[in-house]
């Protein structure tokens, strides 16, 4: 494992047990960190752990549902015993479909929390926990859908785009105090949650296969890629980015047909 300016900090990742959010895991764990995986899916939370133990890392699956308080409180007071906390990623979320007319009231609260309040619940008990530490990083995982839409994605698209104006917020709070927080706009990336959508429009290789040929780069994206991209918003190389939404997405938002 390097020795960087993450070793031995303990970082957390919630939605750690699956996708980008093991991805950063990952990542963390290879520069170092404590990686702390803060997810509902203990069977693939903890096989993600061994698995970066296995590898050489450090690694710690901690029962957590985002969208209680009392379960983020108990993840910050274990996750306190492992070392200092000094970063964390919010990449636990959920996709959801439907209009204005087809979304029920449970789907839209369901969304919301998990995808939008989550992220402040949170932060809300991580942010003094990091500033008692000498500062850190908070990246949120948001979506191009934060910024550009397709059809049907209502409660989803509402949900991301309130998260960049949250990191914007978030951002200027805490810049000062060494806390830097961003958050990223992924395109389509290769995780069970795109493999579930995918599998909404048909077989899934060929649908995913399409949705690579809408990306200008022409594949859909990684986990890894978004994972590096965090550990960059985290580390001392970006200070100067500071509440931005930062778009990973081979350049799909930024195509008019
Ligand atoms: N995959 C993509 O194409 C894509 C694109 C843009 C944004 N995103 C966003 O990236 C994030 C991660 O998505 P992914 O594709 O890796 O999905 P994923 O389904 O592979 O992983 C999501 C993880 O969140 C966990 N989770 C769900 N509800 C939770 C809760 N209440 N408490 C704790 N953990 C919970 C799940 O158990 C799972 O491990 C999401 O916020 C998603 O909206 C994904």
């Amino acid at each position: 494992m390097e020795n960087s300016w993450i070793a031995n900090t303990v970082a957390i990742v919630t939605g750690g047990a699956s996708g980008i959010g093991q991805a950063i895991a990952v990542q963390a764990a290879k520069k170092g960190a404590i990686a702390v995986i803060a997810d509902i899916d203990e069977d693939n939370g903890l096989k993600t752990a061994v698995e970066i133990e296995a590898a050489g890392g450090k690694a710690h699956y901690i029962h957590t549902d985002v969208t209680s308080p009392e379960s983020i409180l108990n993840l910050l007071a274990e996750a306190k015993k492992l070392g200092a906390i000094k970063f964390l990623a919010n990449s636990a979320g959920l996709q959801t479909y439907g209009t204005v007319e087809s979304t029920s009231e449970d789907d839209w609260d369901r969304t919301m929390n998990v995808n939008l309040k989550s992220m402040f619940l949170v932060s809300k008990q991580l942010v003094p926990a990091i500033r008692h530490n000498g500062g850190g990083g908070i990246v949120h995982i948001s979506s191009i859908q934060g910024m550009r839409c397709q059809k049907n994605v209502l409660a989803y698209a509402t949900a991301k785009g309130a998260v960049i104006s949250m990191t914007r917020s978030m951002g200027l709070d805490h810049a000062a105090e060494g806390i830097y927080v961003n958050c990223i706009c992924p395109g389509s990336i290769d995780t069970p949650l795109l493999r579930y959508g995918a599998g909404q429009h048909g077989p899934v290789e060929e649908v995913l296969e399409k949705w690579g040929n809408h990306h200008p780069i022409g594949r859909i994206g990684t986990a890894e890629e978004i994972a590096k991209t965090v550990l960059f918003l985290w580390g001392p190389n970006s200070n100067f980015i500071i509440g931005q939404a930062i778009v990973a997405d081979g350049g799909l938002g930024s195509i008019i047909l």
